[in-house]
Parts: structure tokens; sequence; C-alpha cells
């Protein structure tokens, strides 16, 4: 097991396209909750001098200059890649910048992948990432900031 030390006190919480739509988009699959919802969360969840900034875009380039930002500024990475999960591998190669500087990247996912439609089974990302996790809603996102802060 790869431990995601060292916990820089900066997180980068990132989200791809149409994640600005949660809250509306497919609740029976993604829940109630928005990404204003999620920010509040994490924020309540955050140790005291873990700097959180939650973004999200629907712009493959922007997300990419995100993970380039992240390795030019020691922070680590908390990415809901969403459909680029299945197929960019211009956003794995940047991943793999994060990792390879030795920061932490989780990939996360509110539902489970696995249990959805095929082409959802495959992620190019987390050959790259420093460990995944599905399938809890905004608690993937919870487990995955107790594991880079050093909780779990
Ligand atoms: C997702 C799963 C992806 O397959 C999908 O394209 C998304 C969201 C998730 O969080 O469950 O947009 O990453």
């Amino acid at each position: 097991m790869t431990d995601p030390a060292p916990r820089p006190g900066r997180v980068l919480v990132l989200n791809g396209p149409n994640l600005n739509r949660l809250g509306t988009r497919e609740p029976d699959v993604y829940g109630t909750g928005t990404l204003d919802d999620l920010r509040a969360e994490l924020a309540g969840a955050a140790p005291e001098g873990v700097a959180l900034d939650l973004r999200q875009t629907n712009d493959e380039a922007e997300l990419i200059g995100w993970l380039h930002e992240a390795v030019d500024t020691g922070s680590a990475v908390i990415l809901n890649p969403a459909a680029f999960t299945h197929y960019s591998y211009a956003l794995r190669d940047a991943a793999a910048l994060v990792t390879k500087a030795g920061l932490p990247l989780i990939e996360v996912h509110l539902s489970n992948p696995h249990s959805r439609e095929e082409f959802r089974h495959t992620s190019v990302i987390s050959g790259v990432a420093t460990g995944v996790i599905a399938g809890f809603g905004f608690g993937s996102y919870r487990l995955a900031l107790a594991r880079i802060t050093g909780a779990l």
C-alpha cells in the first residue's frame, strides 16, 4: 500500500464535466446535494490548517491546468474526473505528473461506476492515482480528505 504522505496543507478538490449540475442531475444516481453543499461539508470536515479549494470545470484543458498547478504549488488532489475518467489520456498524463511529484491524488466518484454501464468500468486515471474511492456519494470525498490529512 502506498501512503499518500507528505500531507500538504493545501488540497485541491477538482471536479470534471457536468458535476456543476449536481443537485438536479440524475438525483437517483448522484443525490440531491449541490457542489456548494459538498464544499460546505468538506470545509466542516477539514482539520485546522488545511486549505481546501473546490473547483469544477467542463473544460478538459482547464482541468489539466489545475493539475499542473497542484504540482507547482505542492498541493494534494482529490479528483472526480467525471466522464473524462473513461477516456482522457491527457488527463491521465497530467494526473501522473502529480503522483510522480510525490503528491497524493485520490480519484473519487459519487456513484460506483463498476455497477453501471460497461463504458464506466474503465478508468484511465486509476493506474496513476494514489488510490480510488467510489460509491459513497459525498462520503467518497470525505474519505479521500481523511486519508490525505492523515486521519485514515
Ligand atoms: C462520476 C461517474 C462517471 O462515470 C460520470 O461520467 C460522472 C460522475 C461519479 O462521480 O460517479 O460524471 O465520476
